[in-house]
């Protein structure tokens, strides 16, 4: 069966749904991976709003939603200039929705983009702890690629890094 899910654009009026899903996917997979008070400024809607506010305006920034008949599913945000080369900064799925290949699409969809544009790495961070998205990211055939401080949880939070030194792979999956 074809699936009724197609992979977008943002627009700025995703913005109240992207902040949702963002802040669903905190509660229910970070709450037992980040110290509480680090948590709450990410689970603050004002803040969230204000923030894709930012982003979606930035031309920096691409983000992809992957969308259901009726409703936005799935998001991921990619910085294709970062100094260190092509960066995912978020993939979230609603927690309804997970595995059920949307996180693999949104992934694959923003390396094919990257791939068009003559880009052929990428990389990304994730929770030392994320055990279910590093394995997720460990299958698509990123690879482990360094551990560090969080720059957004210094003290609090350890992050590692995949990567991806040919896009044309993983745009093909
Ligand atoms: C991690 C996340 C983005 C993955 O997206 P998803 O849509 O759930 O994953 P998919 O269904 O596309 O799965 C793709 C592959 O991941 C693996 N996978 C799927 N479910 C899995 C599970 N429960 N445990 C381990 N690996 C799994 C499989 O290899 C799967 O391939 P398959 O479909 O051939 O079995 C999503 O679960 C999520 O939003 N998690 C919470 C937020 C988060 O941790 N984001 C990452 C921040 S860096």
């Amino acid at each position: 069966m074809t699936s009724p899910t197609v992979v977008r654009s943002a627009r700025s009026a995703d913005r109240d749904v992207l902040a949702t899903i963002k802040i669903a996917s905190w509660t229910s997979t970070y709450a037992l991976l980040v110290p509480h008070h680090v948590l709450t400024s990410f689970i603050d809607p004002a803040r969230q709003l204000d923030a894709f506010e930012r982003l979606l305006a930035d031309p920096s920034q691409r983000v992809l939603v992957a969308e259901d008949v009726d409703r936005v599913v799935g998001f991921i945000t990619c910085e294709p200039a970062h100094a260190d080369g092509p960066y995912v900064d978020s993939l979230h799925i609603a927690p309804d929705r997970r595995s059920t290949g949307i996180g693999r699409r949104l992934l694959v969809a923003v390396a094919a983009s990257l791939v068009t544009e003559g880009f052929d790495t990428l990389h990304l961070h994730v929770l030392e702890g994320n055990a279910r998205a590093r394995s997720f990211y460990e299958q698509l055939g990123g690879r482990l690629a360094g551990r560090g401080a969080a720059e957004w949880a210094p003290d609090d939070v350890i992050e590692v890094t995949y990567r991806w030194d040919d896009l044309g792979s993983l745009s093909q999956v």
